[in-house]
């Protein structure tokens, strides 16, 4: 049976139904259900608490707009706002996931906390209703939850990559040339197979457009060489950390970005969002299964969606890019809250906004 109102592809748990499969319409039925039972419970008085912020609105200052976040300069320090702005193939999407930039800062926060006895890093505090920057307090209502008051530093320009697993643009280059980024890899690996020790696994970093893959000498001769060894070893450090972390609470991070800086001073600091879900690939433990592309509490769940349109011919993957059905939104919220949850073992209704 078909409902003819019924006419998104549905999203579950990583795989996207057509409206034509059999099981369509009653999973949708039955998923709907759910989703308002959840919406239902995180009502608060009345009051829904999900809440949207597409771009902040600061009197008298001027941001840099990033893809997701707005960066105030406060002089000393940056004050670093993640948006519910969603990125996907270096696109911004006209669609918000509600809550998600408080999600992406405070899963940062958790990890800065995690690794503040392994490496200097640029948090100072995350804007909360008892602490926001002077003169900002009008504001309070934009920044609370999802703001970070930072040690401002001078970005390198090289994203240091490092993997655990072979998925994604590593799956792609592995299969032609059984290397990614130059490092030779045994032969037999298969998708999201683990790999034998992690790897690191540099891009540029883009102003605009998509940030290639480059060799650690060729990120040598961006940030110099001792700076290339020294933020690969420091990021390989971090990564095999969280991963042992994350793997005790059901998650494997099977890769991920981190960002590093020069503050004023000359320290070399970690910057930026760290381990969230924008910026890693996070899969259940429990149904970890190389030879498929996995399910995951991370972006993966709306590129796929996105891939759809592509296969169908309905997008392209340049700007604009296309805006997102409700059940979509929903989904997409819903992994990055369970990410959240699952990292930091706490519930998310009970923090941030
Ligand atoms: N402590 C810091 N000092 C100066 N700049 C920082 C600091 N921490 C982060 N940044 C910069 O702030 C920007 C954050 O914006 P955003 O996350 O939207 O990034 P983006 O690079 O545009 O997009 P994407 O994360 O998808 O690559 C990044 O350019 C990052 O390098
Ligand atoms: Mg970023």
């Amino acid at each position: 049976m078909r409902l003819p109102f019924f006419t998104e592809p549905l999203g579950l748990e990583g795989r996207v139904f057509p409206p034509e499969a059999a099981s369509y319409t009653i999973l949708r039925l039955v998923r709907s259900f759910l989703v308002k039972c959840d919406l239902e419970f995180l009502r608060g008085n009345g009051e829904p608490m999900a809440q949207v912020l597409t771009q902040t609105d600061i009197a008298g200052l001027t941001p840099r707009r990033g893809k997701v976040r707005d960066i105030y300069d406060l002089g000393e320090q940056i004050l670093l706002v993640a948006t519910d702005r969603l990125s996907a193939f270096d696109v911004v999407l006209p669609t918000p996931i509600p809550d998600k930039g408080v999600v992406l800062t405070q899963i940062s926060q958790f990890w800065f906390e995690h690794f503040s006895s392994t490496v200097p890093h640029h948090l100072l505090y995350v804007v909360s209703r008892e602490r926001v920057p002077a003169g900002l307090e009008k504001f309070a209502d934009q920044l609370v939850g999802r703001a970070m008051v930072c040690r401002k530093a001078k970005v390198l320009p090289v994203e240091c990559v490092v993997r655990g697993y072979l998925a994604g643009s590593g799956w792609a280059e592995y299969k032609k040339s059984q290397t990614i980024c130059g490092i030779q890899l045994p032969e037999g690996l298969k998708q999201c197979s683990r790999l034998p020790k992690p790897i690191f696994t540099p891009t540029t970093k883009a102003e605009q457009g998509h940030d290639e893959p480059i060799t650690i000498d060729q990120a040598g001769e961006r940030i110099g060489q001792e700076m290339a060894n020294r933020v690969g070893d420091l990021s390989l450090r971090l990564y095999s950390k969280a991963a042992e972390y994350a793997r005790g609470r059901g998650v494997i991070i099977a890769d991920t970005k981190f960002e590093w800086g020069v503050t004023a001073e000359g320290e070399l600091i970690l910057i930026d969002e760290v381990l969230t879900p924008d910026s890693s690939r996070f899969w259940p433990a429990d149904a970890y299964e190389p030879g498929h592309d996995q399910p995951s509490f991370d972006k993966q769940f709306v590129r796929n969606y996105l891939e759809g349109l592509v296969e169908k011919k309905q997008w392209d993957k340049t700007p604009p890019g296309p805006v997102l059905p409700g059940e979509i939104v929903e989904q997409t919220r819903k992994r990055y809250v369970e990410a959240y949850e699952k990292i930091t073992g706490q519930a998310f209704a009970k923090v941030g906004a």
